[in-house]
Formats: C-alpha cells, structure tokens, sequence
C-alpha cells in the first residue's frame, strides 16, 4: 500500500509530514511521489495566513474530484491533519463532506492508524453512507472522522526518521518542542498548536545520534520560538536551557553542522550570542523574526521588544562573527500601519542588513486579536509596501553574495542540483546555496570551493586545486 503526503506551511509541518510518513512505513507501507497511485492521501495544512487554508482547500477538493472520478470504491482514503484541520476542524466536514478525517495539529501521531483503519474498512467493503440520485454529500451523510482534542504529549512523537534509500541524506530536520508560549496580536499558532512543550532534551540528543550514525551531518533544530526551548519548566536558569541543548548537540560525532529556526528577540541572550565561535559547529546564520520595525506595531503586536533592541542583537551577534548572514520576516499593513510606521521599518530592515527576509500581508486570522480590529490597510498598499521591501532586499542580498566572488567557502554538499547534468549543490555556512560541477561521491562531504559567480539566490563556484588534486591521486 501507498502514501501520498502533501505539506504546506512552514518546517514544523514538514518534520510532521516526515513522522508521518515513517509511521506509515513503519506499518508495512510505501511512500509514494505519485498521487494517483496512493491508496491513502494525506494533506498537512497551515493556517497562518487566509491564502494558506484557500490552497489546501482547493488542493483537497481536487483529490476528492478526482477519486470521485475514479468509481465509487472511496480509494484513496483522503485525510487532512495539521493546522488547518485543527482551526476548521467540524466546519471543514462543511466544506468538504467527502473528507474521511480531519486530525488536528496535535494528532499527527495518530494519522497513520486512522488512515489505515479507514483503508481497512473500505477492503473490507465499508462504504459512505449511500446517496440518492443527483444528492450531494452533506455532513448529515458524511462519515468524516473529526478529532482535534488536545493532546499535551504530541511533542513527544516526533522522533521518526525515514531511512533515505538511494540517495544519501546529508541534513535532517529535529523538532525540539511544539506549541507556542507568546501571545502575538495576529498569529494563529498557540491557537492551533497549543502551548509550549518541549521534549526531553536527552531524548533529543537520542535522535541526533541515530541521525549522526546514518550518516546526516547537518541537523537543524525546530521550534516556534526555539530558544525557549525548556522554559516552561525552568524559568530562572542562568545558561538557557536552550544554549545548553546545543552544547550537548555540538558534542554529537559526525555532525558537523547545527543550525537552529525560529529563535525570538526577546529571548536572545548573551549566552546565544557567545554560542556563536565557541560551539563550532553551530553555523553563522540566524533567521530572526522582526515583524516590525515600528516600536507603535511591535507594542500592538505584543511582540515584547523594542526596535533598538531588536538592532543591538543584530549589532552584537555580527561583531561576534563578521560573516553572520542574518534573515527575517516582516508583516506590512497591520492595522492602523501608517506611512511613518512602515518607513520605521524600512530603516530597521536597512539597519539590519538582512540577506534573506519573508515579506508577509498582513491577513486577519477569526480568534486572533488583531482580527478584532479593522483590516484596514488597503490592499495596493500592502502590495506596494511588500514590493518596496522586496527591492530593499535583493539588493541587499546580491551585495551580500557579490562579496563572495573570489572567496573560497566551505560548503557540504547536500545533493544533485536541478540545473543541468553533473551540477551539484550545497550551502556555506551562511545558509547560501552553492552550485558547482561536480560527482555523486561528493554528497554528504565538506569541500573548499571557489566563488565564480553570484546572483541573487545562488552563488557559482569550482572545486579548488587542492580538491582536483586530491581526486587525481585517488
Ligand atoms: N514562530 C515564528 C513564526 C511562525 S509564523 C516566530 O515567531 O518567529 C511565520 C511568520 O508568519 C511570522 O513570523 C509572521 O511574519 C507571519 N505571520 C504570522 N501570522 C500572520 C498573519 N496573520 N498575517 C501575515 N503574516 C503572518
Ligand atoms: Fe506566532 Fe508569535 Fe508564537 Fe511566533 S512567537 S508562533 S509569531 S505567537
Ligand atoms: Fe502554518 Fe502551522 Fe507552521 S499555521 S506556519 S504550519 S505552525
């Protein structure tokens, strides 16, 4: 048998599909690439913003048209998990009443047996309640099964790896905690993901090894706000818990790098900043949220920092390393968002020098606070403030990339490139992605290269001579 996922949303949900998918082989089945050969389909869904749900709504529409399509046997089972299952949850039976189950975002463990017990049934001859003629399926005849319980031990689950056949897996993703303790005016996601657990850190280390043992050199740690990993327990501590996890993970052999997404501001103490060059493995690249650079917003937001704040963080982790590539994400037309608000953060975005950024409209999420309020930003406003940023930012990227022509870079190479035959990629340390001629052998290995060339998402390079040369004596 055969299991189709499909994820949106953000990295969380894609270690989620990847437990799921483990569940499934764990279970006796395949993962399949090819949909229309899947006997389970499984949609793993975001809620952050309205464009989110609108897609996978559509996207399960379209599975449930085309099984229909295929005769009346209900192959595949359909199933939708994540955070839109657990914010629609009953009124997507609403929406789509073919649905087999909605399992929330705290029931991903519990996907697998629910999918299979459905494709049991259906073997077995179990079918949806009959319609008459020209009838549409309402929930009255729907047998979709809804659970979006809480459960305070789904952090636990998310362990499973899938062993990569064929192609070696170089990096891997580890999801330390779940849920969110902050309280930001427009996000959805404590709602859907419910507060903060964090997993035993012993527990984490536990999966690093077996990572490390299979061969993964990069693991990148997960969390809503991943530096607060373990203050829910520990409120108090002097060295974070957190600082003190990748100390444990730094001393893991074989692997070779540790990055970390999404740390928060107001959590982004001296001992993080000092973890930079003291722990070597831990790579000169952070992905840290600023949202605004108006101190008027980020008060709205509750985003518990202030503009200058967020700045002195910036200041301090790039005098501790000079090559510290440093990305963001930024929401433009939050309510009430003025002109004067929006040039505060242009500065700030500046100020910062960020190489990589996620723009983000601002969209009212139903039980948020914010979505108390007007959206009253207009619409070709916060196209025009998202394009200003944008144009801010590829120049700032491609400077950053241009000062790598005529470098040579450590990257580990992590695969075969889409862009032509013998082309390979990899990342520096900075999280940009290298592409260069090279073999099969290489994949997994930390090489020098030669940056030829840049543009704004990707960098050129050659394997050096001493590289060539070592290849010619082997
Ligand atoms: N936990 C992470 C962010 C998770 S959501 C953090 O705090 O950094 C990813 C991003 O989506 C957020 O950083 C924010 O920029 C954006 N976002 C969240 N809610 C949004 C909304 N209602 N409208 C637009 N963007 C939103
Ligand atoms: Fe949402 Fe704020 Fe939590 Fe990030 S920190 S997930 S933006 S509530
Ligand atoms: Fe989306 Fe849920 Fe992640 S709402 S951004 S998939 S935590």
């Amino acid at each position: 048998m055969k299991v189709y996922i499909r994820t949106y949303g953000c990295q969380m949900n894609d270690r989620d599909s990847e437990n799921i998918a483990a569940e499934f082989v764990e279970r006796g089945w395949e993962v399949t690439e090819d949909e229309t050969k899947a006997d389970a389909v499984i949609v793993n869904t975001c809620s952050v913003r309205e464009q989110a749900e609108i897609k996978a709504i559509g996207k399960l529409g379209n599975v449930i048209k085309w099984r229909k399509s295929q005769g009346a046997n209900f192959l595949p089972v359909v199933g939708v998990t994540g955070c839109m299952a657990q914010n629609l949850g009953p009124k997507l039976v609403k929406i789509l009443p073919d649905l087999d189950f909605i399992a929330g975002a705290r029931k991903t463990h519990k996907v697998a047996d629910i999918a299979i017990e459905y494709y049991n049934k259906r073997m077995a001859g179990v079918r949806k309640p009959e319609l008459k003629k020209g009838e549409k399926r309402t929930p009255a005849t729907s047998d979709a099964l809804v659970d979006v319980s809480d459960d305070l031990t789904s952090h636990l689950y998310i362990k499973k790896h899938l062993e990569k056949t064929g192609a070696k897996q170089v990096c891997a993703l580890v999801s330390i905690m779940q849920g969110c303790q902050m309280n930001c005016s427009y996000c959805i996601v404590p709602k859907v993901r419910g507060v903060q657990r964090s997993r035993p850190a012993d527990d984490i280390v536990d999966e690093v090894k077996t990572l490390a043992e299979r061969g993964v050199k990069e693991v990148t740690l997960l969390g809503q706000v991943v530096n607060a990993f373990g203050r829910e327990n520990a409120q108090k501590e002097k060295t974070s818990e957190f600082v003190r996890l990748l100390q444990k993970i730094n001393d893991v052999d074989g692997v070779e790098r540790i990055r970390f997404t999404s740390p928060h501001p107001a959590f982004f103490r001296d001992d993080l900043i000092e973890a930079y060059g003291s722990l070597e493995k831990l790579c000169e690249y952070v992905h840290l949220p600023l949202q605004s650079g108006s101190d008027r917003v980020l008060k709205e937001m509750r985003r518990p920092y202030r503009a200058e704040q967020f700045l002195r963080i910036v200041e301090k982790l790039r005098a501790r390393s000079g090559r510290m590539s440093i990305s963001t994400d930024v929401i433009v037309g939050y309510p009430g968002e003025t002109d004067e608000d929006f040039e505060e953060t242009r500065r700030i975005f500046r100020a910062s020098g960020f190489d990589m950024a996620f723009i983000f409209k601002y969209s009212p999420r139903a039980g948020t606070l914010s979505a108390e309020r007007p959206d009253d930003i207009p619409e070709d406003v916060k196209e025009a403030r998202n394009k200003i940023l944008l144009r801010d930012l590829e120049k700032q990227s491609l400077a950053f990339n241009n000062a790598l022509i005529g470098t040579t870079q450590q990257i580990l190479v992590e695969a075969r490139a889409k862009r032509g035959e013998n082309m390979f990629m990899g990342r520096t340390r900075t999280h940009r992605k290298v592409v260069f001629k090279g073999d099969e052998s290489l994949v997994g290995r930390l090489l020098d290269v030669k940056i030829k060339a840049a543009t704004v998402s990707a960098l050129d390079a050659q394997l050096g001579p001493d590289f060539e040369a070592e290849r010619g004596a082997e």
